[in-house]
């Protein structure tokens, strides 16, 4: 059930009881999204990627379904451990940026899976895990993606090989080969792309000696924000029939889906706290804004279906955030530019609804202002 698709009454009776504003998050969508991708991938073992919402609550809902974690830092490690993970079986650290206090502390902990894309992380990790098994991430294209990542991280293919030879010089066990075809992927193309990069990889390695055993295929695969066509199920199919394909049964496939699992689980609540004309717009603020779960709008222009407790005529707004910054507006239009956005007409106190608000969120909220995140409400 999406959250978003709650009678007024239901989400009326939340805020009356909770206050604003309120994530509204469906257990069951949460676990329904993780089964879906555990179904399609067969074989496939999924680390969730914490840092799409760290919520203990989620966690607790992914560790009961069987999700392992894939985790950046220190205080992710305790996140998962505290819902029961098992560090050696569940963890993976799949950041390739790595504070070497939270090597050390993953490794005091039991995890033994770590990422790498360069010589410094080898040095880093050899020191604080020495022994570990570790992953090599690859650079691939990440266009058709919503949120770019190859710009930071993944070396190229041809500096794969000597890494993972340099990894071995060092004591540390090379298992694999890693790739993010960015967050929000809407062209499936890109793993199969990057798939045969992999594979040439694994051919390298083996003539150097190493035999590699496991291809992970990071996260990105997308979530419905409007009607955009996103059929997980045959995402998942393609890039499994590829995958079998290049590697055979005997290559083992790990993904770390962060968006998928949590996106169309979560529904915001926030409620208009001032309003205002301006130059001739009307402006509404909230209790919530870009310093707090609207964060992806000024990072990536991300758009979030919106909608008003209220009927009334359409009126155009413009939607702005509690904190004392000009930053703060999460009406914005493709350029980032502050737009207004049609929505019943609405005055103090009346309640707007934000759906697919599960990720990204919660985990890039700030408290700038004294502003604290807001609550969780767990329905079904
Ligand atoms: C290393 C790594 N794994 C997994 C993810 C999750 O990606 P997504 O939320 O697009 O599935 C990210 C996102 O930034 C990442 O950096």
């Amino acid at each position: 059930m999406n959250p978003f698709d709650l009678p007024r009454e239901r989400l009326e009776e939340l805020v009356a009881e909770h206050g604003t504003p309120i994530y509204v998050v469906s257990r069951g969508q949460v676990v329904e999204n993780f089964r879906r991708l555990d179904a399609c991938l067969p074989a496939v073992t999924l680390f969730y990627a914490v840092k799409a919402n760290p919520h203990p609550g989620i966690l607790e809902i992914l560790a009961a379904a069987g999700a392992g974690f894939d985790v950046a830092s220190l205080g992710e490690i305790e996140a998962a451990l505290a819902v029961g993970a098992d560090a050696r079986r569940d963890l993976i650290f799949a950041d390739t940026v790595k504070d070497p206090r939270h090597i050390a502390h993953a490794t005091a902990v039991g995890l033994d899976d770590f990422t790498f894309d360069n010589r410094s992380e080898i040095t880093q990790i050899a020191r604080h895990a020495p022994g570990a098994g570790v992953h090599v991430r690859i650079r691939v294209s990440n266009e058709g993606s919503v949120a770019h990542l190859s710009e930071k991280f993944g070396c190229l293919t041809t500096e794969a090989v000597p890494l993972l030879c340099a990894a071995r010089d060092q004591g540390l066990v090379p298992r694999g080969v890693s790739f993010h075809v960015g967050s929000q992927c809407l062209e499936p193309g890109r793993y199969l792309e990057a798939l045969d990069l992999v594979r040439a990889v694994f051919d390298g390695a083996a003539r150097e000696g190493i035999e590699l055993e496991v291809v992970d295929i990071g996260g990105g695969f997308p979530v419905r924000y409007f009607d955009e066509k996103i059929d997980i199920t045959a995402i998942g199919r393609t890039i499994s029939t590829y995958f079998e394909g290049l590697f055979g049964p005997e290559v083992k496939l790990v993904a770390e889906p962060g968006r998928a699992v949590v996106g169309d689980a979560v529904a915001l609540v926030t409620k208009v706290i001032s309003e205002s004309e301006r130059d001739g717009r009307n402006w509404l603020y909230f209790d919530d804004g870009t310093y707090g779960s609207f964060m992806e709008v000024l990072l990536y222009r991300m758009k979030y279906p919106l909608k008003g407790l209220n009927g009334g005529p359409l009126t155009p707004y413009v939607l702005a955030g509690p904190t004392c910054d000009c930053i703060d507006v999460f009406s914005r239009d493709a350029a980032g530019d502050v737009c207004t956005v049609d929505l019943p007409e609405m005055h103090l106190d009346d309640l707007l609804v934000a759906g697919s608000m599960g990720a990204y969120t919660f985990s890039e909220s700030t408290r700038f202002n004294g502003f604290e995140p807001p609550g969780f409400v767990y329905v079904d």
